[in-house]
């Protein structure tokens, strides 16, 4: 019978206890009244059980300083090594707090980067668990050298293998860079933090009272700042959620992702569908209902859901082929992109296209959201952003306007004009520089202003606007529709599709690297 996660934790606690493991029995229970695991306990209730492989269970630090010669702990704080997640390898490090709390220091970084190093030569993903006091001060400069060895690894493993963080207690000052440039950061709520100043520097520098939570902690970070991803209840949430977010990624960028077969019928056509998007333009509807229709077994793992909720993203199956999603969100702020949406964009299209997910985007967007907020924190720059990450990204590319697609957020939400592959539009798409309002406004400013009757003659031009712009079927004869589906056949049209482009090679132009507007 399966253990449950209460009596696997008791396990290897007993296991533990008698080895005596980390900074001590006393430390341990310290981390365990705090409501984290130790680090051993993370890493084996995150593998496969029995799949745990340590390395460098014996090395200790070096350092013969500040009486550091008489407190050599075996492992130096650090629990490393590579086991397996549903039967596929990975590479962990966890941070042992009740090691110097967990600070970083020239043995245990050597030890974090030969993981790395290791994963990039077998193409295995890193999930690293993160919860130390920063650099070991004890050792000054080699510490930071050591930071910067992992900064630089987490540099060149970018785009080549997943890597994962997860912060399970501090994180503080530079070292919050290295998951900075890792592809997802999940935060446990209430026992981690992350920032680069602390409230006491804080207070004395800008005299601001801030607590750690409010200042770096997981709620802080998954809706504020957006640093984070994902936000877990406790320790084995957020290693089952890494466990779950896993299943949709290949192990490197030379791999495809991992079909899963569903029993959800490809060709299921879903009644709801048709009745989703409301026939009046300015009503609000879920993209996340019409999601939900369209993917297998109605499952969507979404990426940053606390974050620039204008826009969805995430990881679903279509036909087992695991896909990332994107889609514009009515029901916050009409959907309207702006520069958190665009940034939260970007990077998931640049993750899906680095590890071979193919794009599918759900569009209703009225354009971009207006105001001096907007103009003077550099939307020009962050929308370029969202623009250029699907224009660059070479893998399927398939997208369904639903209702709107305006102005300069019509050429960017993958239209078939940045080499997206299949283009369909439900009937009540409306696809014009810009809505009908807002355009007859400027087309017939002097006949509004010079007639008797303004409203009437408005009403009419909005009507005749309509008519002859509001819908998908001018951009259809166009070919930049491939073609305008009933809403209830969105599920197998995109399945067809994504089988047709199963072998679809595109590439870009030999070039060192691009240079995205950062
Ligand atoms: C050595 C450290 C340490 C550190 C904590 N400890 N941080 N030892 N170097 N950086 C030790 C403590 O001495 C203590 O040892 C044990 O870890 C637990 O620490 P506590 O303070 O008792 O724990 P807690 O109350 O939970 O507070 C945790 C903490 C605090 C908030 C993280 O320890 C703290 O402020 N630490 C210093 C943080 C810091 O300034 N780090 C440098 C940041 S700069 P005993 O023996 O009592 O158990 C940085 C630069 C990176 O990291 C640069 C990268 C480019």
């Amino acid at each position: 019978m399966a253990q449950t996660i209460q009596e696997k934790l008791a396990e290897l606690r007993r296991r533990n206890q008698a080895a005596e493991a980390g900074g001590g029995a006393k430390r341990t229970e310290r981390q365990h009244q705090e409501g984290k695991l130790s680090a051993r306990e993370r890493v084996e209730l995150f593998l496969d059980e029995g799949t745990f492989e340590e390395f460098d269970k014996l090395v200790t630090h070096r350092c013969t300083d500040f009486d550091m010669a008489s407190q050599q702990v075996p492992g130096d704080g650090v629990v490393s090594g590579y086991g397996r997640v549903e039967g596929r390898t990975v590479f962990v490090f966890a941070q042992d707090f009740t090691v110097f709390g967990g600070s970083l220091a020239e043995s245990n970084a050597a030890k974090i980067c030969k993981v790395m190093d290791r994963a990039m030569q077998v193409g295995a993903p890193v999930i690293g668990m993160n919860d130390s006091g920063g650099a070991r001060i004890q050792e000054g400069v080699v510490s930071l050298a050591g930071y910067a060895d992992i900064f630089l690894r987490n540099t060149l493993a970018s785009g080549v293998i997943p890597q994962i963080s997860a912060i399970m207690g501090p994180c503080a000052g530079g070292a919050v860079y290295s998951p900075a440039i890792t592809d997802f950061i999940v935060m446990v709520q209430d026992t981690s933090y992350m920032f680069v100043t602390g409230p006491d520097v804080l207070r004395t520098v800008t005299h601001e009272e801030v607590t750690m939570q409010e200042l770096g902690g997981a709620v802080t970070h998954n809706t504020t700042s957006g640093v984070a991803h994902f936000i877990a209840r406790d320790d084995p949430d957020c290693l089952s959620l890494i466990r779950e977010m896993l299943s949709f990624l290949p192990s490197n960028c030379m791999e495809d992702p991992p079909v899963k077969a569903s029993a959800d019928p490809i060709d299921r056509e879903e009644e709801k569908l048709d009745t989703i998007v409301p026939a009046e333009p300015d009503l609000p509807y879920e993209m996340r209902d019409l999601i939900h229709c369209v993917v297998d077994d109605g499952y969507f793992f979404e990426v940053q859901e606390h974050f620039a909720q204008n826009l969805v993203v995430g990881f679903a199956r279509l036909g087992g082929q695991p896909v990332g999603i994107v889609a514009n969100q009515p029901a916050v702020l009409a959907g309207t992109l702006d520069i958190n949406a665009s940034l939260k964009g970007a990077r998931f299209v640049r993750f899906c296209d680095c590890f071979n997910l193919p794009l599918i985007t759900f569009e209703d967007v009225p354009g971009f959201l207006p105001g001096t907020q907007q103009e003077y924190g550099g939307i020009i720059k962050h929308g370029a952003k969202l623009l250029y990450a699907f224009a660059e990204a070479t893998v399927p590319k398939l997208t369904v306007i639903t209702r709107k697609a305006y102005g300069g957020a019509y050429c960017v939400m993958s239209s078939k004009h940045i080499r997206t592959d299949v283009n369909y539009a439900f009937p009540t798409a409306e696809i014009a520089v810009m809505g009908p309002e807002g355009a007859v406004n400027i087309i017939y400013r002097r006949e509004l202003a010079d007639a008797k009757n303004g409203e009437k003659v408005r009403a009419a031009k909005v009507e005749e606007f309509k008519r002859l712009f509001a819908n998908p079927y001018i951009a259809a004869e166009k070919g930049y529709i491939d073609e305008v589906i009933q809403p209830r056949q969105t599920r197998r049209k995109l399945i067809q599709a994504l089988r047709m482009l199963e072998n679809k090679r595109d590439t870009m132009p030999p070039k060192k690297h691009g240079n995205i507007p950062l």
